[in-house]
């Protein structure tokens, strides 16, 4: 069947859900979080590890990147540094990508969402063309979303909330895929006072003043640009830690999926 999307022969599930966040925002705990929830509402998930470099997960994944390709070889015969090494290993998965894609759509019927998980260093995935390709390979095939983890009680400073919101916008326009503000550690802080400043802008503007400083300047007028940005978001609050918000996260998820087959 036909949809909005551009891709023509996309079809509705499974839904592919791709996981990025700053170092330190809980996006492992918060995988470890989703795929036990999968386990207990019997949702039929496959996970999927596109870290490289990740030692040991707390979670099982069905396609790990690491039986694929060995980090530790890759940036021994090249010569290559830790980042060099996540990023050429990450090439040389995206040239197999297709035996994944094929893989998944074979399990297709048994599925209702892929999980994936990107490497710790969020830019390696997320400009860098082996990410593009990956991302495109799966969004030619499944409705795919991206759900942007935020560290919420760090992102109580309004200079924070700002660079954080404005790396999940540049991704949004260069994946151009549904994007979910994915809220995490709210059992320390509640993100409430997020939407708050996403809904007003002066409310925002308000926070950020208490700030003199020129980068206070800046934000508020950088404020007004996001307010558009965030019209096309979709955001949730959760807990990693606490297991709060789960129900709501999927719920988001297939929101965003409705909106893949309709309007991209
Ligand atoms: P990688 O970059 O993939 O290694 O993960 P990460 O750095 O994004 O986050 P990680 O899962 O390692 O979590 C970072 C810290 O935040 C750890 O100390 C976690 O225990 C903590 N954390 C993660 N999620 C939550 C949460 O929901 N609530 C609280 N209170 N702490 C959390």
């Amino acid at each position: 069947s036909s949809s909005g999307n551009g891709f023509p022969n996309v079809r509705r599930k499974p839904v592919i859900i791709i996981v990025v966040g700053m170092a330190g925002s809980g996006k492992t705990t918060l995988m470890h979080r989703l795929v036990a929830h999968t386990h207990i509402k019997n949702i039929r998930g496959y996970v999927m590890n596109l870290d490289p470099a990740v030692m040991t997960l707390p979670y099982a994944s069905n396609i790990d990147i690491r039986d694929t390709v060995k980090y530790k070889e890759v940036m021994k015969q090249f010569n290559l540094g830790p980042n060099g090494g996540i990023l050429t290993s990450m090439n040389l998965f995206a040239t197999k990508f297709n035996e994944v894609i094929s893989m998944i759509e074979r399990r297709a019927d048994q599925l209702d969402y892929v999980l994936v998980d990107t490497p710790g260093q969020i830019e390696i995935f997320t400009w860098s063309a082996s990410g593009a390709i990956i991302t495109e390979a799966f969004a030619s095939t499944f409705p795919t979303v991206v759900a942007y983890v935020v560290d919420t009680p760090r992102s109580e400073d309004p200079t924070t909330f700002m660079s954080n919101m404005l790396y999940a916008c540049s991704i949004l326009y260069k994946t151009r895929l549904p994007l979910i503000l994915t809220f995490n550690k709210v059992d320390v802080a509640a993100h409430q006072f997020a939407l708050e400043w996403m809904e007003d802008f002066e409310a925002f503007q308000t926070a950020a003043s208490s700030d003199q400083s020129y980068t206070s300047t800046l934000t508020q007028s950088l404020s007004l640009v996001l307010d558009e940005f965030y019209n096309n978001l979709k955001s949730v609050g959760v807990s990693a830690v606490s297991g709060a918000g789960m129900e709501a996260f999927f719920k988001v998820v297939e929101a965003s999926a409705d909106e893949y087959m309709n309007t991209y």
